[in-house]
């Protein structure tokens, strides 16, 4: 059965009670296309101005007049718009329910109890003299504590790096480095299923690591318990401070364009990069897409499974959600503890109607069997949501027909980091969907698919995915580093946006993602540049060269796949493989750890010295015969050489 052969229509009960019909979405859309000051203006009323913008949208993809700037006389806060605007009316909704990694471990946040712990917090980055503009770094498990700490910086004009608690002090002490941050807020330790992970540990030896020491202080939350070395004149306790300061706090008045946040993510070349959001604009989209989207209702108990040091954790648990006055789910532990069916009771227990989670999660649970599913309820269920990889359509049946009990509609929403928020999707209620399809553009959005000349592609076609017009979520910049921002998105193609995905279209306008086309390799939703883990690898003493490639997984999506080239007179069995994903894990973290490592004595290249990873890919697949002519390698026999290496080792 072609992928094709598979449609859902849209179910009666969708398009009965969704904001938006596929009438509407036709409608909408060409009006964001056609008039998109109209269209904007009106829209991002979403969120509330302290002084109104008079202009909306002021963007060129040019490179003579370069620049992407929206709502740019407006005036807003962040905070306040998250929070204080829903105390009036709905100061005693929960905005959170946290669930902890111990089964029974509940706590519910009030927007008024969330008002005065972000005060709260606000007032001690203040009382260690944090000020508009500075970065704070967050090292942090996924507790309320990171959302109080994100909200206080936006509250204070303060900048956020959140850095994902999963990476290594190594990494973290590079991205503190990159921005300069003064201050560093992490928790004694994480517990994600059995494991307790010692957080402020890793700071510490961060800390050891960093090339420019501007860290002054580092505020840790008790969370788990663990004791930590405390610096004197460096390390305080949270709950110490918090004591000292008022849960009142008055927030700054900040420009649209004054930025928001920093989110080190992986490009194909060089060191991970900051990506720089702003406020007024990605605010407005973050809570604009929330709503549409995920067809989001007052009464919805809303859970994305996503952690904050995520795109999707910012903008789907913190901004979105809260901005439109959410009750949102938050769970710090692992889709597998105490068992597999720790989801769907979470579902069961706090009646979650939207849940948004990743393919991999999906596939996971998948293959423990449907018993974990079925012996929970899952009827409070009303949409479903992925992100982050393709949802390949046996995992999207799965979640369909058994987890969503054939009544709710799948959005398969594809967006990036970049992005701040979703581009493709279906809208529930508004399209019909197909299985492995991320269906179409949201409003505003002007996707195209260019060929290898750069030349757009009408109709049905499969090309590079690009973007034609500026919409508000778009990141603003590389932190510190304008020129890569443009070099990296808008050079390849000239005037656009380009997203480095490839994409194809059917003839009715759905897209499908073919995956990236660049060297970042997308394991279980982490987005990984092969330049990297090369690195990781090359700093072995007995390393000369390596290359990593990616090759498809069926839970990970793509598990990484290393091929090593020992310096002369070293010897084989003194390199194990256990060093080399010790020294993975030591400057990445564990996540970028390759499933296979092969010692070959060279790497296929071309007679200018390029890296042939496409024939690397066919070789650790084992597709030798599809690797096609060698003829222009600089030395062709080293195909057959590293293929008896690669079927060896398996
Ligand atoms: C991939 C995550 C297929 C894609 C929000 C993109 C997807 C990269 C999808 C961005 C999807 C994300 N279908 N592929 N629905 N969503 N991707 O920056 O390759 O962590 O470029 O942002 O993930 O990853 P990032």
């Amino acid at each position: 059965m072609s992928a094709e052969a598979s449609v859902y229509p849209v179910p009666e009960f969708a398009s009965s009670t969704t904001h938006i019909s596929s009438e509407q979405y036709k409608t909408m859309y060409q009006q964001s296309i056609k008039k998109p000051d109209v269209f904007w203006a009106k829209q991002a009323q979403i969120i509330d101005w302290v002084k109104p913008f008079k202009t909306v949208k002021d963007t060129s993809f040019k490179k003579e007049d370069f620049r992407i700037k929206w709502f740019a006389d407006g005036t807003l806060n962040v905070c306040a718009n998250c929070v204080d605007r829903h105390l009036p009316h709905n100061k005693d909704k929960i905005a959170f329910i946290f669930e902890g990694n111990e089964p029974g471990n509940v706590r519910h946040i009030s927007y008024e109890e969330l008002y005065h712990h972000v005060c709260r917090f606000a007032n001690v980055l203040k009382k260690h003299g944090v000020k508009k503009g500075n970065v704070v770094t967050l090292y942090m498990p996924m507790i309320p504590e990171a959302i109080y700490a994100m909200l206080a910086c936006a509250r204070i004009g303060a900048i956020h790096s959140v850095v994902f608690g999963g990476f290594s002090a190594s990494a973290l002490a590079g991205r503190l480095d990159d921005c300069g941050s003064k201050i560093v807020i992490t928790a004694d330790g994480a517990q994600r299923g059995p494991k307790t992970i010692p957080l402020k540990e890793t700071v510490d030896l961060a800390l050891t690591k960093t090339k420019k020491a501007t860290v002054q202080k580092v505020i840790t939350i008790k969370h788990t318990g663990a004791g930590c070395h405390m610096k004197e004149d460096q390390d305080v306790w949270y709950h110490e401070e918090a004591r000292q300061v008022q849960d009142e706090c008055a927030y700054e008045e900040m420009g649209a364009e004054d930025p928001l946040f920093i989110l080190y993510t992986s490009g194909s070349t060089g060191t991970p990069k900051g990506v720089l959001h702003t406020s007024g604009g990605y605010l407005t989209y973050a809570a604009l897409t929330h709503k549409y989207v995920f067809d989001y209702h007052e009464n919805d108990i809303y859970w994305c499974t996503a952690d904050v040091g995520w795109i999707t954790g910012h903008s789907y648990v913190v901004y979105g959600p809260l901005a439109n006055g959410a009750t949102s789910v938050i769970f710090e532990g692992v889709p597998t503890y105490p068992d597999a069916a720790r989801f769907w009771q979470v579902i069961d227990d706090h009646k979650v109607s939207i849940f948004y989670t990743a393919p991999t999660a999906i596939r996971s649970l998948m293959s423990k069997g449907d018993d974990y599913v079925t012996r929970t309820n899952r009827s409070s269920l009303r949409v479903l949501g992925s992100v982050g990889e393709p949802l390949n359509p046996e995992a999207w049946h799965w979640y369909y027909n058994l987890v969503g009990r054939s009544t709710c509609p799948i959005v398969d929403t594809w967006w990036q980091t970049e992005t701040g928020g979703i581009l493709l999707t279906p809208l529930p209620g508004a399209m019909s969907l197909k299985p492995g399809s991320v269906a179409r553009p949201f409003f505003g959005i002007q996707p195209a698919l260019l060929n290898k000349e750069g030349k757009e592609i009408r109709g049905a076609g499969t090309g590079s995915l690009v973007i034609k017009e500026s919409w508000p979520g778009q990141m603003r910049g590389v932190y510190q580093d304008q020129d890569r921002f443009f070099k990296t998105y808008f050079d390849t193609f000239k005037g656009y946006y380009s997203s480095e995905d490839g994409a194809r279209r059917d003839k009715e306008g759905y897209y499908w993602i073919t995956g990236r086309m660049d060297d970042i390799i997308n394991v279980s939703g982490h987005r990984i540049g092969t330049a990297e883990v090369e690195a990781a690898i090359n700093n072995h003493p007995q390393v000369a060269e390596s290359a990593v490639i990616g090759i498809p997984h069926p839970i990970k999506g793509e598990a990484l796949f290393a091929f090593v080239i020992l310096k002369m007179g070293a010897d084989v069995k003194a390199v194990f493989d256990a060093d080399l994903l010790q020294l993975i894990g030591r400057n990445i973290g564990s996540f970028a750890k390759p499933e296979t490592i092969v010692i070959v004595p060279g790497l296929p290249k071309t007679r200018s010295g390029k890296i042939m990873r496409r024939i690397l890919r066919k070789i650790a697949l084992g597709k030798t015969n599809e690797i096609g002519d060698t003829s222009t390698l600089s030395e062709p026999r080293i195909v057959n050489k590293i293929s008896e290496l690669v079927l060896a080792a398996q």
